[in-house]
């Protein structure tokens, strides 16, 4: 992921939530100390991207999409599991995420990939929606990537 990615990241960030992050918001979240981002690509297109923390041993997953278009494909599962392969490279041992109790889709993807839920947080989003807190061992994530990606 680099600067040049952001305007497209910003247009399906824009279609894929109901409080898109702002470019300069994705811009920041692009330079975070400890930040390992990635985007995925189809046929030159830009489908996917993934935004993460690692702190010491525990990686924070902050941000992920798929382009509507691309989305049942597979793609979120192969994003997912770069980044975790790659944090492991790099000692991570915890994976972390929020995600809004009524996104089932992506609560799907978590569980399939490993993650459990830990904890309800109430009103965690500014619109007073509840979160689930999941959670992951990464090291009993299999080794499963064959994919590059920048
Ligand atoms: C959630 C999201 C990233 C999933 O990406 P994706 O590329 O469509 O996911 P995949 O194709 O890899 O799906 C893997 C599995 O997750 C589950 N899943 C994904 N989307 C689903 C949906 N809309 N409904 C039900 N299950 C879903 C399924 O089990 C799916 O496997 P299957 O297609 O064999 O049934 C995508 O829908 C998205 O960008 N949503 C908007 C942004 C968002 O909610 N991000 C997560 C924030 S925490």
């Amino acid at each position: 992921m680099n600067e040049l990615d952001l305007d497209r990241i910003t247009e399906i960030e824009a279609v894929s939530f109901k409080s898109p992050w702002s470019k300069v918001m994705l811009a920041a979240a692009m330079n975070f100390s400890g930040s390992l981002n990635f985007v995925l690509e189809e046929n030159s297109v830009l489908s996917a991207y993934i935004f993460s923390r690692k702190t010491g041993s525990e990686l924070h997953i902050i941000n992920m999409a798929v382009a509507p278009s691309f989305r049942r494909q597979g793609l979120g599962v192969r994003l997912l599991s770069f980044l975790l392969q790659k944090a492991r490279d790099r000692d991570a041992t915890w994976a972390h995420l929020e995600v809004r109790k009524d996104n089932l889709g992506a609560i799907r993807l978590y569980k399939k990939e490993g993650f459990v839920i830990i904890e309800t947080i109430p009103r965690y989003y500014e619109d007073g929606s509840d979160a689930y807190r999941m959670t992951m061992d990464i090291n009993e994530y299999p080794d499963k990537s064959t994919h590059r990606m920048e």
